[in-house]
Parts: C-alpha cells; sequence; structure tokens
C-alpha cells in the first residue's frame, strides 16, 4: 500500500481520494476519538468491574495493527485529537508498538495530541517512551490518597506503584490531569486533600459523577453522590472562579482561587453536556459507540477486516455518525438504582 499526504499533511492511500470530514447530523464537528485498547485490568474499581469479569476472548480483539489502521482512518477523516484507554491500555501487550506508529501523525501534523487515561500502575515502566513518542498529557485516575481505602475501591491496587508511576511522568516534564470519581461516603471526605495534593503538585483535577454503565456488585444509588454536593462543600473551603477553560469535553472548570489550579467537574447526571459533543469511542473489537450513554453502535472490524483498501471502513464510519444521536439519557434514581445500559466501563473507555 502506498502512502501520499494531502495538503494538510494527513497520509491517504495512493488513488483514494481525501475523504470527506466527520459532520454528525447536528452539525457537530466529530474530532476526537478515544479507543478502547483493551477490556483488561489489572485492578477491580468498584464502581467499573465486577469483582468476577469475564473477559473477551483474546481473539476478538483488533490486533495492534488493525487499530493502527482504525485509528489512521479516523485521521484521514479529520480526528485530530486520539485518547487510548481501556480496561487499562497500558497492560495491552505490545502497547508502546501502537503509540509509537501513531506517533507519525503527530509529527505530520495531523493530529494534535495523542494521549491516554491510565490508572498509573505501569507508567514508571512506560512514561519515558510516552514521552519520546509525542505524549505530552496524560489523565490518571486516582479516587483517593489513603493506601487503605486505595486498596477497597480499586479491589487489586497498590497506591505506591500510583505514585511511584505518577512522579516518573512528572520527571519526563508530562502534564498530569487526575481524575476522581465521586463516590458517597467513600471519598467525599477527601475531596479537598485531593484539590490541595494534585494542585500542589501542578496537576489539574477533575472531579466525576459515577455513570450507570454496566453491572457491578454495589448499588449504583449507594455510591453516587452528585457533584453540586462536592461543588458546594468545596465553596465551602476554597474561592471557585468560573473560567472558560473548555477542552471540548464534557468537564466544566474552575480556578481555585488559594491554590491556583484547575478544577473541574463533570456530571453527566446532573449537567447535560451533549450539546457540544466532538467524540466517540470505538472499541478493543473494533465497535463504534456514537454516544457513551446510549447502545446504538456500528461494528467497523468487519470492513476493517473484509478489505485492505479504507473505502469500506469509511462508508462504515460515515454512515454510523450520521446516526449520532443528540446526547443520552443517563437517570439514578430509586426506580433507576441499576445500569441504564449493560456495558462497562472498561468496555467503552473512559
Ligand atoms: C474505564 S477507565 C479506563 C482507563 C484506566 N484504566 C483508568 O482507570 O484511568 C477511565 C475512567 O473511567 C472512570 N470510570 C469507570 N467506571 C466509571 C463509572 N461507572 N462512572 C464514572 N466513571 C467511571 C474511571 O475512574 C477512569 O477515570
Ligand atoms: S476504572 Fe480503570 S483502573 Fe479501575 S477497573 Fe476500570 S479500567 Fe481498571
Amino acid at each position: 500500500m502506498t502512502l501520499v499526504k494531502d495538503t494538510s499533511g494527513i497520509e491517504f492511500e495512493r488513488g483514494e481520494s481525501s475523504p470527506p470530514r466527520l459532520l454528525d447530523p447536528f452539525q457537530r464537528a466529530i474530532t476526537y476519538l478515544r479507543v478502547s485498547v483493551t477490556d483488561r485490568c489489572d485492578f477491580r474499581c468498584v464502581y467499573c468491574m465486577s469483582e468476577h469479569m469475564t473477559f473477551l476472548p483474546k481473539a476478538d480483539l483488533l490486533s495492534l495493527e488493525e487499530l493502527d489502521r482504525l485509528c489512521s482512518a479516523f485521521v484521514a477523516k479529520g480526528v485530530n485529537k486520539l485518547r487510548l484507554t481501556g480496561g487499562e491500555p497500558l497492560v495491552r501487550r505490545g502497547i508502546m508498538t501502537l503509540v509509537s506508529s501513531l506517533s507519525r501523525h503527530l509529527a505530520s501534523g495531523a493530529l494534535k495530541e495523542l494521549t491516554l487515561t491510565t490508572n498509573g500502575s505501569q507508567l514508571q515502566k512506560h512514561a519515558a517512551e510516552l514521552q519520546a513518542h509525542g505524549v505530552k498529557r496524560i489523565n490518571i485516575s486516582l479516587d483517593t490518597l489513603n493506601a487503605d481505602r486505595f486498596r477497597a475501591i480499586t479491589r487489586w491496587g497498590n497506591l505506591d506503584n500510583v505514585m511511584a508511576g505518577i512522579h516518573a511522568a512528572q520527571a519526563q516534564g508530562l502534564q498530569i490531569k487526575i481524575n476522581a470519581v465521586a463516590l458517597k461516603g467513600v471519598n467525599e471526605d477527601e475531596i479537598v486533600n485531593l484539590v490541595e495534593w494534585a494542585h500542589g503538585r501542578g496537576m489539574d483535577l477533575t472531579v466525576i459523577e459515577v455513570m450507570p454503565l454496566g453491572d457491578v456488585d454495589e448499588s449504583r444509588l449507594d455510591q453516587y453522590l452528585p457533584l453540586s454536593i462536592v461543588r458546594a462543600r468545596l465553596a465551602e473551603r476554597f474561592t471557585l472562579e468560573d473560567i472558560d477553560y473548555r477542552t471540548g469535553g464534557p468537564a466544566r472548570y474552575v480556578r481555585v482561587k488559594e491554590t491556583g489550579g484547575r478544577l473541574g467537574f463533570i456530571t453527566p447526571l446532573t449537567h447535560n453536556f451533549c450539546e457540544s459533543c466532538n467524540r466517540v469511542r470505538v472499541t478493543c473489537t473494533g465497535t463504534l459507540y456514537m454516544c457513551l450513554g446510549q447502545s446504538d453502535a456500528a461494528d467497523l472490524r468487519k470492513p476493517l477486516r473484509a478489505s485492505e483498501s479504507n473505502e469500506l471502513l469509511y462508508s462504515a464510519i460515515d454512515e454510523a455518525i450520521s446516526r449520532k444521536p443528540k446526547g443520552h439519557d443517563f437517570v439514578i434514581d430509586r426506580r433507576h438504582a441499576k445500569s441504564a445500559l449493560p456495558r462497562h466501563m472498561s468496555m467503552t473507555g473512559g
């Protein structure tokens, strides 16, 4: 296959015209792809997975080469931000080969950002290579600074490893955003500490509301802590100044006057964030979800495998984007204490 570049530096196959960019029915340009590279993880966070998960047979997964081709097709169609996620992306064998090959789109200018969301457990090993491949910012999920609580929340995790990973990433100059899920009765007394800790180390912090994705072993109602409460409590301690900073995502940011740091709130349940949605998600088996909160999906593995040329894949992507819904309708209340959707977050990625 011969690759050539169009005027904006985007690679496409010789003989193919540059494919049209992605615009959904609500005129939102789709420029952000999140790719779950594995459904597996070395943790079992209580809000994300049940203790005994059944994972996909490895044979169902897209190979690293297929993941590369799929991501590159989206890049050719105007996606300029790629986030690798999971499951835990850094437990996928050979993941650095994928990061390395995708970094060519950074070099060509087609991608503005290549990043990942990680639990941090393997970062010590990989931070230097990530930096070398052009990754500049990463999200690390951390819900508590207490080792016992950390073990209770993640079931299998070790806080020291994650802290070592954070230090390694910072030593490489990677910018870090910490993501913390607000959990009723579990870490709600720690959010102030997390703000001071993250901001004191030059990291942004985003607090996330529990989303009803997949059956876990606990009731969602027991876990759910509305961020309106978190925010009101933080406002008793800090001066929260609304700022315009937007990442095109669901977070709304404030500046914490006392720390000078940025604090984000992701409130899918108390606040609708869909109108500016620019993203879609693809699973490790090549299923495209046009909305995190809806079941509709498109199989991209079949067109990917059906032909060496990308034409079938491009039309499958176009067709799927033409079905992207306006928004989701998550609810957690007494009547809906179970999952709104059967799939876990580890399948579609956060
Ligand atoms: C599914 S994880 C995948 C990446 C990586 N393993 C990690 O933990 O960062 C991505 C993000 O989703 C969040 N998450 C998982 N399940 C969730 C749920 N039910 N509601 C809200 N956030 C969730 C995690 O806290 C994490 O920040
Ligand atoms: S949130 Fe991330 S680290 Fe925790 S179980 Fe899910 S995928 Fe693993």
